[in-house]
């Protein structure tokens, strides 16, 4: 017994290591583990020994089990390591070799609006800064005067993460691109001069609202700025990226609860030149951000002293910008990836927007 089982071992063990594909290894198995397998018959075998017997040939054949098993997984990983290296050179590419096709790539409208945001506010002083996604509360909502029971915060349409860390900064997707103006004004000193653009996150869905969207935040703090460096500011920005000589934009009052005043602003627009426009020509009105002078308890929850600094905030839907500029009126497809989309509205790379150009030249 003792010898019939150990060269039965050494003949397995055998062919187990000559097994030189998964398919010859499965057969290796069925014959000695499967149902009427030969260690599977050894093992029935224990049932009808005597209890010293038993005692003896038990540890034997399940020592034999245990290293057929051991053996069958490592040959298993082995040959699946082999067949994964053979497969990785048999499909190796030469990425230098040249190609048949002209590059497809195009740039995004959003890259392309972002890079002509980007533009047009470095040179009127501005640095661009990002910040995380995934935000805590404190930073999305509560520093901006949104506490806990703020019924703003209803209106987020907020997805909450899932996995909450310890403590109290709950985390959730961020739902606007001011959150950086919280994170700006605790790791910079003023005069602060910033524009935030990035990914935003809210649980909305139709022709104009995809759950992940674009916004662009901006941001002056200082000593003495007001509500007329702001229009000043909007009215520049608007002018340069329209491309359009002049412009006549109308304040409305609102309420944003990190602003105080808080207006809305409309671009006025003619339907005849399908164009940003001014005074007479202006037949409608668009409306296309929201800002104010920033709520001095913000500044304060900065750790800024908001008797020295203010500053204005404005904050607007980058997505809405490039459908308004680039006349598309479904929002769904810039997030569908589809090339003919993507070739139709695209841009080409060695299109860098500069002012002197035209930016979206
Ligand atoms: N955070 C606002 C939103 O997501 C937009 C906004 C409004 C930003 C006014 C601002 C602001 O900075 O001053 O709807």
């Amino acid at each position: 017994m003792t010898t019939d089982t150990d060269s039965l071992q050494a003949d397995i063990l055998g062919q187990i290591a000559d097994a030189a594909a998964p398919e010859a290894l499965e057969t290796v198995r069925v014959a000695a583990m499967g149902k009427s397998g030969s260690v599977t018959a050894l093992l029935k075998t224990l049932g009808g020994m005597s209890p010293e017997d038993r005692q003896v040939q038990g540890p034997r054949l399940n020592g034999l089990r245990e290293a057929i098993t051991a053996a069958l997984a490592a040959r298993k990983t082995a040959l699946e390591s082999a067949a994964l290296d053979a497969r990785l050179a048999a499909e190796r590419q030469d990425m230098t070799l040249p190609v048949a096709l002209p590059p497809q790539g195009s740039i995004h409208p959003v890259s392309q609006v972002m890079d002509e945001l980007a533009e047009i506010f470095a040179d009127l002083g501005f640095t661009v800064v990002a910040g995380p996604e995934i935000e805590d509360d404190w930073h999305n909502f509560t520093a901006l005067n949104m506490p806990e029971s703020h019924p703003a915060r209803a209106m987020h349409d907020t997805f909450y993460v899932a996995e909450q860390p310890d403590g109290d900064r709950k985390l959730v997707l961020r739902t606007h691109t001011s959150n950086l103006q919280i994170r700006t004004m605790m790791t910079q000193e003023p005069p602060i001069r910033i524009i935030a653009p990035g990914r935003v996150y809210r649980s909305d869905s139709d022709a104009t609202h995809t759950p992940m969207f674009h916004q662009i935040e901006g941001m002056v703090i200082d000593k003495g700025t007001t509500l007329a460096n702001l229009r000043w500011t909007l009215e520049t920005f608007i002018k340069a990226f329209f491309e359009v000589d002049d412009v006549t934009l109308r304040f409305r009052p609102s309420y944003f609860p990190f602003t105080e005043p808080s207006v809305e602003v409309d671009v006025g627009y003619s339907s005849k030149t399908n164009k940003p426009a001014s005074g007479d020509a202006v037949d409608k009105w668009l409306e296309v951000l929201g800002s104010g002078m920033v709520h001095p308890r913000v500044i304060a929850a900065c750790g800024l002293d908001p008797t020295v600094y203010q500053g204005f905030a404005f904050g607007c839907g980058i997505d809405r910008l490039a459908m308004l500029k680039y006349g598309m009126n479904d929002l769904r497809p810039f997030f569908d990836a589809d090339l003919r989309w993507l070739k139709h509205h695209g841009f080409s790379a060695f299109d860098v927007p500069t002012l002197s150009g035209g930016v979206s030249a």
